[in-house]
């Protein structure tokens, strides 16, 4: 019966932390998950500011101090999207251009995809 008990007892303890640590994550898991829509942009958003916003700037006009040192490209600039392809954008993204380095290795074909569908939203 004793023995019961401690099994018992057990049983309880894992039960509570699972619902706590379950719990715990609930808030983590709804900043970075959400709707299924949302939650590609917000990848997007997120790609973009740890592998392009050093030298595009946050805004995509490349005000930043390594923006300017390697004379990186305003990429809001209407007239530069009006003339440029999708497969262009795409290309340059995965291969690189003349000082921005390539990405194919570090990112999938589907994060070059919704990089360029958030470069074209930086449209000025
Ligand atoms: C090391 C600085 C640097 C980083 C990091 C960088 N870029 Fe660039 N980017 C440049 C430069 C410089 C150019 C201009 C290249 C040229 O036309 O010679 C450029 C050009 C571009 C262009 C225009 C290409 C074209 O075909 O005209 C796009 C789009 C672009 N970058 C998107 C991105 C995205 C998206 C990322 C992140 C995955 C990124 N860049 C990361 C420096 C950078």
């Amino acid at each position: 019966m004793k023995r019961f008990l401690k099994q018992l007892a057990v049983l309880v303890a894992v039960v509570l932390f699972s619902v706590i640590l379950i719990d715990a994550a609930r808030p983590i898991s709804l900043v970075s998950g959400g709707p299924s829509s949302a939650s590609s942009d917000r990848s997007a958003a997120a790609l973009y500011r740890s592998y392009c916003a050093t030298c595009h700037g946050s805004d995509g006009r490349a005000k930043t101090i390594k923006g300017k040192l390697k004379h990186t490209r305003d990429i809001t600039d209407a007239q530069w999207q009006d003339n440029v392809s999708d497969e262009r954008v795409f290309n340059s993204i995965s291969n690189g251009r003349g000082k921005m380095p390539g990405f194919g290795k570090k990112l999938s074909e589907t994060e070059i995809d919704s990089l360029v569908n958030y470069v074209r939203r930086l449209r000025k």
